[in-house]
């Protein structure tokens, strides 16, 4: 019986471990929500990254971070979506410098920030790619 016992406390304990566990976030381009983006989620996120996110975020202004810095925004992505959020909707003291809440966006619905930082990484994708392309163009 006692035997029984222990079992059961083992499994409780095992249980109730596996349920406080945060699960691990989802690197936005793995996610499923980046990769079913359509046209009109991308245009919702530009409309708030052209009057929005560009101003810092194209010119490095207040120490935002340019789209072009691959590993700047590779590794944000791994922080998945719930942290990015919360960054740009309480906005975030990095180490370049201090974003305000809601990227200044503050009439900015909870669905139109959400867009804009999947739109984020999908145009820094972007740019990256034709940064390389130019670097191959360079090389020959
Ligand atoms: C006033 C300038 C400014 C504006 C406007 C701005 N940002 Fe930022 N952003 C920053 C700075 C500064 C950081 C932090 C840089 C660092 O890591 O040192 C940052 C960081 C970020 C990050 C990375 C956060 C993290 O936790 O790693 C994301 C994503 C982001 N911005 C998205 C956006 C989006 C989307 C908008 C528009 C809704 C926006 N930003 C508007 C300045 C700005």
């Amino acid at each position: 019986m006692n035997k029984f016992f222990r079992h059961i406390s083992i499994f409780t304990l095992v249980l109730i471990m596996g349920c406080s566990k945060k699960s691990p976030a989802v690197n936005i381009y793995d996610s499923e929500e980046y990769k079913s983006l359509d046209r009109k989620d991308l245009i919702v996120g530009e409309s708030i990254w052209s009057t929005a996110c560009f101003r810092c975020h194209m010119y490095g202004t207040n120490g935002a971070v340019l789209l072009d810095d691959k590993a700047y925004w590779d590794k944000a992505a791994s922080k998945g979506i719930d942290e990015l959020y919360k960054s740009v909707w309480e906005g975030k003291k990095g180490e370049n410098g201090q974003m305000p809440a809601k990227g200044f966006c503050n009439l900015c619905s909870e669905d139109e920030i959400r867009k804009s930082i999947f739109y984020i990484f999908d145009l820094g994708k972007r740019v990256q790619a034709s940064n390389e392309k130019k670097d191959l163009k360079r090389e020959s």
